[in-house]
This record gives structure tokens, sequence and C-alpha cells, in this order.
């Protein structure tokens, strides 16, 4: 079988590329190697960046989060008793949109459908081959049948723990990474959230953060230890643990009830370098990671999708091949700003140690951060996305 470009991983950003491509008539086939409902089953991000929300319009895939998406026109840090408000909107003139992830993902696998592009779920021994020449390839394993997928590119939308990046040679790639100390406990639970808007707290005990996918559902982390598990967190222990963390008056308000999942998540900033080998891309997740604060996790594989998007327009409709050399080093110099902002929040709002001074320097920070508009918008601008370098 062939096709011009094979994406492997039906993620949000293969799958987000798939329709780009396919509504500008370039043919594209996905390979995963899971099923379409353990997809749809992981409760990932709930944040979309101004721009990302531009884009599944753009897509034909934005209708029904914007009738049932919360677009938000700022949040809250929460630290030291006091509540403070980051207006986005005033300062940007943009909202965010509250919208889930499970929700982006349904709803770019039912326009994958209607516009007929091919899928394959469940394949296994998934392999790119030949990518440094000009007859990439990648076989695989579906339904018991070995298959050959023969292309012009291949996107490597496969997550952290895919096998594009795998099969690059070690000489050919840097990895940079930070791991945390500390982990992220989140429950969702049928319950109408706390506030109308999320708050980031930063609390003697801990972090946590309430968010929420709708009026009666919300979604609340907080931070527990890297070798914790979820057996250890009763419902009750969560809720009390969560209120502890909040300021009184907001915990007051908080309804709680049965959660419906319950993860843990550890943290960590991860960037590959380049994103680039031949004929062969890295997008989102499989090129980097950044830890949760700040919600950029799918909104960064979403910019990346834009800008490879660009260029293999003009490289498979303009012949511009030129373009290729473009993608890594446009994408990372957004990936780095965007690791940059979500490494201050984990760092401005966790607990790290005991240490009393570094307590107090957060406490500085936070305090000076929010007090001012300088401040303010630095924080502002970039939590509602930095802008996505255009190609031309
Ligand atoms: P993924 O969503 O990981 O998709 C990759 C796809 O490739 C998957 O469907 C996978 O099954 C498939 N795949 C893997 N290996 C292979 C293979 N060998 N062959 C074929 N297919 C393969 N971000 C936030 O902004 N906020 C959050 O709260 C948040 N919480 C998170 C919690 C967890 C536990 C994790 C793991 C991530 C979280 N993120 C969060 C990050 C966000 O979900 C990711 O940045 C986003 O999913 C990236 O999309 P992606 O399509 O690049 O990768
Ligand atoms: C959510 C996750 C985040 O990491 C974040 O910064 C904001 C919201 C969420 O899952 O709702």
């Amino acid at each position: 079988m062939k096709t011009q470009v094979a994406i492997i991983g039906a993620g949000p950003s293969g799958l987000l590329l798939g329709q780009l491509l396919s509504q500008q008539g370039i043919d594209n086939v996905i390979i995963e190697n899971r099923s379409a409902e353990y997809v749809l089953s992981r409760i990932r991000a709930g944040v979309l960046e101004a721009g990302t929300v531009e884009l599944l319009r753009e897509a034909g895939a934005g209708a029904r989060m914007d009738r049932e998406g919360h677009p938000h026109g700022g949040f809250a840090f929460s630290f030291d008793g006091r509540l403070e408000r980051i207006d986005v909107h005033a300062l940007t003139g943009k909202n965010v949109m509250v919208y889930g992830q499970t929700e982006v993902t349904r709803d770019l696998m039912d326009a994958r459908t209607a516009a007929g592009s091919t899928t394959y779920y469940e394949a296994q021994d998934v392999q790119p081959h030949d990518f440094y020449s000009d007859k990439p390839r990648i076989t695989f394993v579906h339904e018991g049948q070995e298959n050959t997928l023969e292309c012009a590119y291949i996107a490597g939308c496969d997550g952290y723990h895919g096998v594009a990046r795998k099969s690059v040679p070690a000489d050919a790639i840097k990895t940079l990474e930070r791991v945390y100390p500390f982990g992220w406990l989140g429950v969702l639970s049928q319950t109408p959230p706390v506030t109308d808007e999320l708050i980031y707290a930063n609390h003697e005990r801990g972090f946590a953060l309430c968010s929420m996918r709708n009026p009666t559902l919300s979604r609340y982390y907080v931070q527990c230890t890297t070798d914790d598990k979820v057996e250890n967190w009763s419902d009750q222990r969560f809720w009390d643990e969560l209120r502890t963390r909040l300021p009184a008056d907001v915990a007051a308000d908080l309804v709680t009830g049965p959660t419906i999942e319950k993860s843990i998540a550890p943290l960590r900033s991860f960037v590959a370098e380049p994103m680039t080998f031949g004929r062969l891309f890295l997008v989102g997740d499989a090129a980097h990671i950044v830890p949760p604060t700040g919600a950029k996790g799918l909104n960064l594989a979403v910019s990346d999708v834009a800008v490879l998007y660009q260029i293999l327009r003009g490289v498979l409709l303009d012949g511009r091949t030129e373009l290729v050399a473009r993608y890594s080093e446009v994408c990372l110099r957004r990936i780095w700003k965007a690791e940059r902002f979500s490494w201050w929040m984990t760092s401005l709002l966790h607990k790290f140690s005991e240490d009393p001074f570094s307590q107090r320097m957060q406490l500085a920070e936070l305090d000076y951060y929010t007090s001012s508009v300088a401040g303010r918008t630095t924080i502002a601008e970039n939590y509602i996305g930095l802008p996505i370098e255009s190609i031309d």
C-alpha cells in the first residue's frame, strides 16, 4: 500500500495533522497501536490555547467545541491565604477554552471518518524504515497480516513512549531532560466545580489545582510523591487533602462526591533535538514533554502540527522541498519557551523541600508577579499561548 504522508499515532497530533492534510487533498494513513476506545479513555489535558482553538476550527473539527466548550477569561493563583486573579482576557484580548482532550480526540476521529481517510487501529510491530532515503516506508501487522506502507514522508505522532524517536540513530539525536521529585494525583468527579475559573494553589503541604470539564464535571489534582499509589488515596483522603490546600473560603464551597477516575502522572521536562531526520518528523509528545503545570502539553503538540502542516502543504502541493529543513528550528524556538513557562510554573507552585527559605522565595515571587501589570502580562501571554510562526 502507498500514501503521501504516513502518520504513526492517533492521538491529538496525528489526528489533527491527518485532518488538515485530508482537507488539502493530501493522502495520509494513520497507524495506531491501540484501539480507538482505549485512546478515548485516557483523561488528560483540559485547557486549549486560543491558537489551538483556531486550528481545530480550521480543521473543521470545532463545531462541538464551540457549542459545548467553556471560554475562560482568567484563572487564579492561591498562596499565603490570598487568591490573585490573572485577567487573561483583559491582558491579551483572548480567552482559553476549557474542553477536554478526550472530546478534542473524539471530534477529530469523527471528522476523519467523515473525510473517509484510513486509520489502522490495534496495529502491532509498527516500524519506520529508510527515512534517510527518498522511499521511506512503515511495516506493521494488522489483524494478523504483515503490511508495508510506502510514503513520501513519515510523521512520528506516537507520544513519548512511541517507536518513531527510538528508531532514530543514537548519534543523530540529543535529548535534554529534567525529572521532578513529585507527581500529580488527579481525580475526575461528577460534581460542580468549586469556582467558575481554574485555581493553581501553592500551599505548604504541596501544590493543588482546581479545574473542570463542564458545570457538572470537576477535575482536581494534588501534588503527591513519585512512588505514591492510587490505592493509598481513598476519596475521603483526597478531598480532605485538597480542602486543606485551598483558601478557607474556597474550601468551604467544595462539593465532594465519588470520584470516577483517579490516576498518578509523573512530572518531567524533555526535549529531543533536532525534530527532523531525513523524511521523518517528530511531532508533539514524541519530541517533547512538559510538566502539566500551565497546561502546555497538548497545545504544544498542536503548534508542531500547525508548522508541519504548512511545510507539507508547501512541499507536496507546490514542490517547495527546501521547507523541510525549517521544521525543527521553527518548532524548537516555541517549544523551548513553553518548556520555560511550564518549568517556571512548576518551580513556583510545588513543594520541593522543607526548606523555609525556598518557600519564602516562592511566595515573594508570586507576590511580585501578581502585583504588577508587567508581571501579570508575562503570565497571561504565556498562558494564552505564544504566537505560532507562519511559514512563507
Ligand atoms: P499522545 O496523546 O501520547 O498520542 C500518541 C499516540 O500514539 C497514542 O494514541 C499512542 O497509543 C500511539 N502510539 C504509541 N506508540 C505507538 C506505536 N509504536 N505505534 C503506533 N502508535 C503508537 N497536558 C496538558 O496540557 N494538561 C494535562 O493535564 C495533561 N495531563 C497528562 C496526563 C498524562 C498521564 C499524560 C501522559 C499526558 C498529559 N498531558 C497533559 C499531556 C498531553 O496529554 C499530551 O501533550 C498530548 O496527548 C500529546 O499529544 P500527542 O498526540 O503528541 O501524543
Ligand atoms: C488541567 C490540567 C493542567 O495541567 C492545567 O494546567 C490546567 C487544567 C486539566 O486537566 O483540567
